[in-house]
């Protein structure tokens, strides 16, 4: 097996295919001996923190469960309250608490911050979201896509549409270039990722045989493909002022019943990482749905609470991969 104890869990770059891999093998074992009732606890007496500079659900939700099923315990550390940002710099804030905890989380802005932390607190710190990637939610959308498709995920042909821009479309162009998958990400090019990361992703494409495809076309983006994935036009960080821009931009990548249909896939299931904008069900939404005189943004409701939707298996799968990754870099 892999040895990733001590492991930072920062960005998929950072892992080989056979790390990620065995991360998904471990969830998979993780996620039965939990449904079987014979989970082993593996972070007894560790102790860990949460630090959340961006709200959560899901992510927080996840960690925090995990934590529990495996016998840790842990410290959340909201957008404020702590000194960290305000009166204390990350590299101190680093240094105190790796001298407290055993692992840490961290969601916030800058890659750059969890990096700092990382090369400071001297533990495992794991990425629970920054502007720039995602990396514990691609491995929940593969397990996902794991336990809902009849082919090894180096066969598996997915799209991501939309804001291909933000952190889960750059995470999941890294994931699938690392796992040899077939994947594209179909938006326009002012919303594709950044031309560095695509030819950082095209060099490892080359040894793991994925099929990468940037694309502003929908119809030949999505044909063929397994999934259809895809995320917030406005995430969160950004300036809502965008809102206006980013409707016109990417409304034709909006994944509606046409999309699915042009895969040509009568099977073809749907992804997103959530939250999701899907109706107008949501305090921000609300404004936003009557100000723009839409319907609905990236997804369609028909789609989302449609049976080929996963979106809840995925929620789930957060605790498994989560737990994973704490297991594989802190576990006795
Ligand atoms: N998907 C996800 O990370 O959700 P939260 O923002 O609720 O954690
Ligand atoms: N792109 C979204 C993902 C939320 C899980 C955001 O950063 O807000």
């Amino acid at each position: 097996a892999f040895n990733l104890r001590n492991r930072s869990f920062l960005k998929l770059l950072d892992f080989t295919p056979q790390e990620i891999n065995f991360l998904l093998e471990r969830s998979v074992d993780l996620k039965k001996a939990k449904y079987a009732g014979i989970e082993q606890a593996r972070l007894k007496g560790k102790n860990i923190a949460l630090i959340f500079e961006k709200s959560s659900t899901r992510t927080r939700c996840a960690f925090e469960t995990a934590a529990y099923d495996q016998g840790a315990h842990v410290t959340y550390l909201g957008p404020s309250g702590s000194q960290m940002g305000t009166k204390e710099t990350m590299k101190d804030t680093a240094r105190v608490l790796g001298r407290m905890y055993d692992g840490i989380e961290y969601r916030g802005f800058e890659q750059e911050k969890v990096e700092i932390l990382a090369r400071y607190a001297g533990v495992p710190v794991w990425n629970g979201l920054t502007d720039e990637y995602h990396p514990t939610q691609v491995l929940a959308d593969f397990l996902t896509m794991m336990e809902h498709s009849d082919k090894p995920l180096r066969q598996v042909s997915f799209a991501y549409l939309g804001d291909a821009r933000n952190n889960m479309g750059n995470s999941l162009l890294v994931g699938a270039a690392k796992l040899g998958m077939d994947f594209r990400s179909v938006a326009p090019a002012s919303v594709q990722p950044d031309k560095q990361l695509v030819d950082r992703v095209r060099e490892i494409a080359k040894e793991t045989g994925a099929r990468l495809t940037i694309t502003d076309d929908l119809e030949s983006g999505v044909n063929g493909c397994d999934f259809l994935y895809t995320d917030v036009w406005v995430s969160m960080g950004e300036d809502e002022s965008v809102w206006k821009e980013r409707i016109d931009l990417l409304q034709p990548y909006q994944v509606n019943a046409a999309a699915m249909e042009k895969t040509g896939n009568p099977r073809v299931k749907f992804l997103h990482c959530l939250p999701a904008f899907h109706n107008r069900g949501t305090v921000i939404g609300e404004d936003i749905f009557q100000k723009f005189g839409v319907e609905a943004m990236e997804v369609t409701e028909d789609v989302f609470e449609s049976p080929a939707s996963l979106v809840w298996d995925e929620a789930e799968n957060r605790v498994h991969t989560i737990k994973a990754v704490m297991v594989a870099t802190l576990g006795s």
